[in-house]
């Protein structure tokens, strides 16, 4: 295990202002991995959210530019038990072209058998998750449970690269707590396994969202493998995505509560393009409705996950206050519509015609991010918790 004592801060800190987005930037090299799975240079993830990343959000992020997304975590053991919200976690939609599939697991055979089974189903890719801090999920020997052994991640690696034929990769934090930085080691047996590319969210398991993310250990990662790295924490914009790309040199970036109410990001990181107008956010959150009645049918369980997708949807746009209080209550989608439609209507009739700016230029250490906590905690743990990894 490594104890570094190099200081966990971000460089930003000291590097100056924020970067401007460059489109005409010389293209990045594409891996032989990227090329099976159809991307391009320097891609841009939708990170697996539990509770968030279904087929109707990842849609709308594929739409906006988003060019892997992945299915919620699913816990290996609820996936061998056949358990029926797992099923219905896994069910991709038909216009989905590149899907990804996450899960972590108790043992090294456990996580062979649940690839083996998830490598039977038509995902892209798939990959395991290291680096889950929910508590219930780490008592079992679970998420970021692993990081603190670094055979167990070649083992378990190994296994899963074994049992299917498609990608595998790995999503990591830099290790456990201060005393335990494993990223070095957990990052060499990814490679050694046979993993075909690492995400490393640049945070401890012990670390908060207000903790700054390390891109000096992000790049550290960089440096020492072969594999493509992709990087991911506290990309909230197309600077924050350039700023990790420029002080790390990751082959990619995974973006996770940046896409929160605004799948527009995935745009922004690939065009430039930040602008979001008062039809596009309507019919963006009007198709959303429409695929989550879709996917759900019109039952509270359809209008209560969607809930939290609005509230986060309301930022940015003014005199959102009464909106946001009217959508908390919604019992059906088709109300929930009714109140989109009618506060986008209003938007024009004052004039209204572009989203405000969800974050401010200046130092990115220093400024105000967007930063959607809304009942973070207990998507968290609606998301891994009561349900499937019960079972675990
Ligand atoms: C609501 C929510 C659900 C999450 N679910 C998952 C998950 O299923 N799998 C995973 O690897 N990470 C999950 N994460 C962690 C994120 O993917 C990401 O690593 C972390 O939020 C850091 O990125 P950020 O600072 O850009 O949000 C989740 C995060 C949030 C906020």
């Amino acid at each position: 295990m490594t104890n570094t004592t190099i200081a966990s801060q971000s460089p930003a800190a000291t590097a100056g202002a924020t970067p401007q987005v460059n489109p005409s930037a010389p293209a990045a090299p594409v891996y032989p991995v990227w090329e099976k799975l159809g991307l391009g240079p320097n891609p841009v993830f939708l990170a697996p959210l539990a509770g968030v990343s279904d087929a109707p959000f990842r849609r709308l992020c594929a739409e906006q530019g988003a060019a892997l997304t992945y299915v919620e975590m699913l816990s290996a053991t609820a996936l061998l038990y056949s358990s029926p919200r797992t099923f219905e976690m896994m069910r991709r939609h038909p216009a989905e072209s590149i899907l990804g599939v996450q899960v972590t697991g108790k043992t090294v055979d456990e996580v062979g058998r649940a690839v083996a089974l998830l490598s039977e189903h038509s995902y892209e890719t798939i990959d395991l998750n290291m680096g889950c801090p929910v508590s219930k999920v780490v008592k079992s020997g679970c998420g970021s449970a692993i990081l603190r052994d670094p055979q167990r991640v070649y083992d378990t690696v190994r296994a899963a690269v074994a049992a299917t034929d498609k990608p595998l990769s790995v999503k990591i934090r830099l290790g456990w707590d201060r005393s335990s930085y494993t990223y070095l080691e957990v990052a060499d047996a990814a490679e050694r396994g046979g993993a075909a590319w690492i995400t490393v969210h640049g945070r401890l398991r012990c670390d908060d969202y207000a903790i700054p993310v390390d891109l000096e250990r992000i790049a550290e990662i960089k440096r020492r493998l072969t594999i493509p790295v992709v990087g991911n924490g506290n990309v909230f914009s197309a600077a924050d995505a350039e700023w990790m790309r420029r002080r790390t040199g990751v082959d990619g970036v995974m973006v996770s509560r940046g896409a929160l109410g605004n799948p527009w990001i995935f745009r922004a990181i690939t065009t430039g393009d930040a602008s979001v107008a008062v039809d596009e956010w309507r019919r963006a959150v009007l198709d959303h409705l429409a695929w989550q009645l879709e996917e759900y049918g019109e039952k509270g369980f359809a209008a209560v996950c969607m809930r939290k997708h609005l509230l986060w949807y309301v930022k940015g746009w003014p005199g959102a206050k009464r909106l946001r209080e009217d959508l908390s209550k919604i019992d059906t989608l088709a109300q929930a519509g009714q109140l989109i439609a009618e506060y986008a209507d209003s938007l024009v009739a004052q004039g209204v015609t572009e989203r405000l700016p969800l974050t401010q230029d200046g130092d990115p250490e220093q400024r105000f991010v967007w930063d959607p906590k809304y009942d973070m905690d207990r998507q968290l743990d609606r998301g891994v918790g009561d349900d499937h990894m019960s079972q675990i």
